[in-house]
């Protein structure tokens, strides 16, 4: 059964074209409900931990350097079927590829710069969520 939860980042690329309210707006109109969030900055440790399933990838070191080059947004979103319906909302990890109406479409820059993260299963959402927030954090 697919879950309700989803886990995101607006990456520093978003924040840094002041665009975390457009995309936030994006976000809820989608029918997303915030369940927890926070405005926060990655070291490189932090990130390349995050990261690490992509740690024998090219791009990892860009990847991380870039996830720990300026603040993010990080939440915990709520709706049905909430990480195959929130990817669809993203769009394509690749901008050129992001169908119209998209988050990426409308705000990435390239495919490493690409302004939002989603999760890409249930289990990863849980993962990622457990990294930036405790039960606490969670309403
Ligand atoms: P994200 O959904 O956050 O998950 C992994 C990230 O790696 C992805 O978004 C991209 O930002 C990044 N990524 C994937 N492929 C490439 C690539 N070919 N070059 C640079 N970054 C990439």
């Amino acid at each position: 059964m697919a879950g309700k939860r989803t886990f995101t980042m607006i990456k520093p690329d978003a924040v840094k074209a002041n665009n975390i309210g457009s995309v936030l707006a994006m976000m809820t109109e989608g029918g997303f409900r915030v369940v927890a969030m926070k405005y926060t900055k990655l070291s490189a440790e932090k990130a390349g931990k995050f990261y690490e399933v992509h740690k024998e990838r090219p791009f990892y070191g860009e990847l991380v350097e870039f996830m720990s080059s300026g603040p993010i947004v990080a939440a915990i979103l709520e709706k049905d079927n909430a990480v195959e319906d929130f990817r669809k909302l993203i769009g394509a990890t690749n901008p050129a590829e992001a169908a119209e109406g998209t988050i990426r479409k409308r705000f990435a820059k390239s495919i490493g710069e690409n302004a939002v993260h989603g999760s890409d299963s249930d289990e990863n959402a849980q993962i990622e969520g457990d990294f930036f927030f405790s039960g606490l954090e969670k309403f």
